[in-house]
């Protein structure tokens, strides 16, 4: 909830801004906290969906590791605070620059997808003079049931290794003298609201557990990636870790002494932030009304790029009832917020707040139209 005492402190800040709110963060980070110690499974958080410095400090202060897509996430992880012990180096296309900056870093893992990814590795590693550990992404051929831009493991996804690569896979692994095997890694895709896909996931970890012991090759670690979903329409939910948790213990067939990590991002991240804007006009169109607001796609481009729904509150009207069109004011169709929602009545000047945005907002802005970058604003600052 965001209280009156906050909204006439927005009131005197330049718009567009994130809000983040740190009570629902460490809330957040509570629960997790609690379901990790509980369980023994260990969390990387996943940088990029919010890498923002103060957010990462408060994220590693809560002891978690931190899972990066390139070495700048790395170098902002271990500047925040994330032991570089525990952290896990993910992507399809890592660059050899990246590769021998996490080497000199000591990460704790690379995951990898493909066997001349781990050629490199093993490569730069060896004229390195170090071991890469490393995990093996395997694509596990699960429908997501979420957006088809965020699914990443079906058969046409370029994550992951295919299983019908494995023999070849395990087959040069030998050779490979400067990799050491970890574990096994997975990543079904984000914003996934329905359990029965992570159940599909814990079903085909154990199957290929079964493949590798077949093949006398132990795996220290089990890594189930991120993806559980948050409830964009009730921005003050959590989402669900204890079911999560939960499932995962349910259904993976662990063997003795294997850990099982996770990679949560949007789920730690996305609730306690909001785009906040102000309403420049309304506009008459033929069949709505625009409430035209000072963010546009640059500061959040969920909407445009994934048709994403963010709930939008009128913080600052409580008259009656009608339809609009939130849109942003850079020169792209897509530059919508939401089609003929309701609001209270909205003016000139009005305060709005695009809610479930701490998860790929503030990290993925851009200054198309050579717009400003929103700033951050912390609820223990104003
Ligand atoms: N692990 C791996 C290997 C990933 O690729 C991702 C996200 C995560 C973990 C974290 O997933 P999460 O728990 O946040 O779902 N920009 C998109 C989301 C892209 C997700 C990319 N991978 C969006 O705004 O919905």
């Amino acid at each position: 909830m965001i209280d009156n005492k906050t909204i006439e402190k927005f009131r005197k800040i330049e718009t567009p801004f994130y809000f983040y709110d740190l009570d629902v963060l460490r809330s957040t980070l509570d629960t997790v906290k609690k379901e990790s110690e509980n369980s023994g499974y260990k969390i990387h958080y996943a940088v990029k969906s919010n890498s923002n410095p103060r957010i990462l400090k408060i994220i590693s202060s809560y002891g978690l590791g931190a899972d990066c897509v390139s070495y700048n996430e790395i170098e902002a992880a271990m500047k925040a605070g994330f032991d570089s012990k525990h952290i896990v180096f993910a992507g399809v296309g890592k660059t050899d620059k990246d590769i021998i900056a996490a080497l000199k870093a000591d990460i704790y893992c690379f995951n990898c997808e493909s066997i001349p990814e781990m050629e490199v590795i093993d490569q730069l590693a060896g004229e390195l003079k170090k071991t890469a550990q490393i995990a093996l992404r395997i694509n596990p051929y699960i429908e997501a049931h979420t957006h088809k831009y965020i699914t990443t493991g079906i058969e046409e996804s370029k994550f992951g290794i295919n299983t019908w690569e494995m023999d070849e896979v395990i087959g040069r692994l030998e050779g490979f003298k400067n990799i050491r095997l970890l574990g096994i890694h997975f990543h079904v895709g984000s914003q996934i609201t329905r359990m029965s896909v992570f159940k599909s996931l814990c079903a085909r970890i154990n199957e290929l557990q079964e493949w590798f012991s077949s093949h006398n090759i132990t795996l220290d670690i089990i890594n189930v990636g991120g993806g559980l979903g948050i409830d964009y329409e009730n921005p003050e939910n959590n989402p669900d870790f204890p079911e999560y948790f939960s499932l995962l213990h349910e259904f993976i067939e662990l063997r003795p002494g294997q850990e099982l990590h996770i990679e949560p991002g949007r789920s730690i991240s996305g609730q306690c932030g909001s785009l906040i804007s102000r309403v420049l006009f309304i506009k008459n169109g033929s069949n709505t009304q625009f409430a035209i607001i000072d963010a546009g796609m640059t500061d959040l481009i969920r909407p445009a790029l994934y048709q994403a729904h963010h709930k939008i509150e009128n913080l600052t009207s409580n008259g009656s009832i009608y339809r609009y069109d939130v849109v942003g004011p850079v020169c792209e169709s897509s530059d919508t917020f939401a089609k003929f929602i309701e609001l209270p009545e909205t003016r000139r000047g009005d305060i709005i707040a695009i809610r479930s945005a701490g998860a790929y907002g503030e990290v993925m802005a851009s200054r198309y139209n050579l717009r400003d970058l929103p700033k951050a604003v912390f609820s223990d600052e104003i």
